[in-house]
């Protein structure tokens, strides 16, 4: 095509010079032989488009009003080409005598135009057409394999992006379906952790959440029957002992009396169960905050022995105190005081009559230790591990006779672990009991 225009334009050059000087017989020898050698027809049209001269001798006289030909007259430029499929309704045009001299099927035609001009003047166009069918099969045999690749192409993008999203996404479906499950209340739901990197992270850290979930929600669940447990036992003697009142009128007064007394006792045992657990639960859901100030805990420890004297004398227990530092604290002195009196009372409580407690407060570092001995039953060592639980009693029975609720040494344990420390018990059964509680001092 390109090799067409050139050889047109080269050739309009030549064709101007005879047209110009009218060697008319000349120009036309001259546009038979290019046409053989250029493979096409070629015709010389005057000023207003009507053919001049024809390779092909036919249409000498006929006006030719294609776009190529009106670019160069009435538009003045000095080439133009293009490419034209034919119909049979033009059966008087151009193409279709062109197609008969040449016998040809061929629909498609290029036409190459050049200006012929004298000294800056159009004064004629010089008309290349040659047939293109093969040219164009070959440009749609490509455009159609083009469109073939093309869907070959999408299709298996599409097939990739396909099978992609399913193996991303069939995880996280799984993990939603487990998080809804969770929503509802289920807290044994686990995924698979199968592939690796990130999906696998993500797995296992919400199988680590889901476990967690249900541990927590397995020992509230064992904390409320515990707690409703212990709460029914009172309840439970003060029916008993309200009916028997109430169904024996002719009662004697002392025994009216005595009755009323056990009564007015499961209330403050009532009273104490329901304290501790409200100390416990809001330390659970973190809405008691440390409220620290300046404070010597061995002051804390005397007045704790002060107050638990009488309890001591009554049992004819020694309580003795050794006390080596001020042991100044910053930390929460209510909490502490608990801590203190806890761990007391239960060694007077568990301690038989006559025995004897020591209570030794020494800082070590950065810590302050305490702690608090008795010669009493002490603890049997497969107990030992359970006594910081919550309601976890050695013996219950007497727990219960001495007014004890389970729930101290889980009490003191929490908070101890509030302020950053730690408690241990070390026990022999029969040889008493030592327990350690060690603080940091944390002065501000
Ligand atoms: N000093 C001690 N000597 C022997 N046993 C103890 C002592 N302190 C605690 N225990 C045992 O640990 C259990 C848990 O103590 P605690 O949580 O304070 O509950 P309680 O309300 O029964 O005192 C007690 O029931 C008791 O069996
Ligand atoms: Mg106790």
């Amino acid at each position: 095509m390109r090799q067409d225009r050139a050889n047109t334009d080269q050739l309009a050059a030549e064709v101007s010079l005879l047209y110009r000087t009218s060697q008319m017989s000349a120009l036309q020898q001259r546009l038979e032989t290019a046409s053989g050698e250029m493979g096409g027809r070629l015709m010389v049209l005057d000023e207003s488009g009507k053919v001049q001269l024809d390779s092909f001798s036919e249409l000498n006289g006929s006006r030719l009003e294609l776009p190529e030909v009106i670019g160069i007259l009435a538009l003045n430029q000095t080439a133009d080409y293009g490419v034209h499929q034919l119909n049979e309704s033009a059966d008087q045009s151009l193409d279709f005598h062109f197609l008969k001299r040449y016998d040809t099927t061929s629909e498609w035609v290029a036409y190459c135009t050049s200006a012929l001009s004298q000294d800056g003047t159009i004064i004629g166009v010089l008309l290349f057409s040659s047939p293109i069918q093969d040219m164009m099969e070959r440009l749609f045999a490509l455009q159609d394999r083009m469109v073939l690749y093309f869907l070959v192409a999408a299709a298996a993008a599409m097939a990739i992006a396909l099978v992609f999203s399913r193996v991303l996404t069939r995880p996280i479906a799984a993990l939603t379906r487990s998080i809804q499950r969770m929503g509802h209340g289920d807290f044994s739901v686990r995924v698979p952790t199968r592939g690796s990197g990130e999906m696998r992270k993500l797995s296992e850290t919400f199988n680590a959440m889901s476990e967690k979930l249900e541990m927590l929600d397995s020992s509230r669940n064992q904390f409320v029957s515990n707690a409703s447990h212990e709460l029914k036992t009172p309840l439970a003697t003060m029916k008993i002992l309200l009916e028997s009142i109430i169904y024996q009128p002719d009662m004697e007064q002392a025994v009216r009396t005595e009755f009323l007394t056990d009564i007015n006792k499961e209330i403050d045992r009532l009273n104490m169960i329901i304290g501790d657990l409200l100390t416990l639960v809001s330390m659970d859901s973190q809405t008691m905050r440390l409220n620290r100030t300046t404070f010597s805990l061995s002051q804390v420890v005397k007045d704790t022995a002060h107050r638990l004297q009488p309890v001591a004398e009554m049992h004819h227990q020694e309580l003795k105190l050794a006390i080596n530092d001020r042991c100044d604290m910053y930390a929460d002195c209510a909490k502490l005081s608990q801590v203190v009196y806890n761990l007391m009372e239960n060694a007077l409580k568990y301690t038989q009559e006559g025995g004897s407690i020591r209570v030794r407060l020494i800082r070590s570092g950065r810590d302050a230790v305490l702690t608090v001995t008795d010669n009493g039953p002490g603890i049997p060592k497969e107990d030992q591990p359970h006594i910081f639980d919550r309601f976890y009693r050695v013996d219950k029975a007497r727990s219960r006779e001495t007014g004890g609720t389970g729930l101290g040494l889980s009490i003191v344990h929490q908070m101890v672990l509030m302020h950053g420390g730690s408690v241990s018990v070390e026990s022999e059964e029969g040889h008493g009991a030592t327990f350690t509680v060690e603080l940091p001092i944390h002065q501000g």
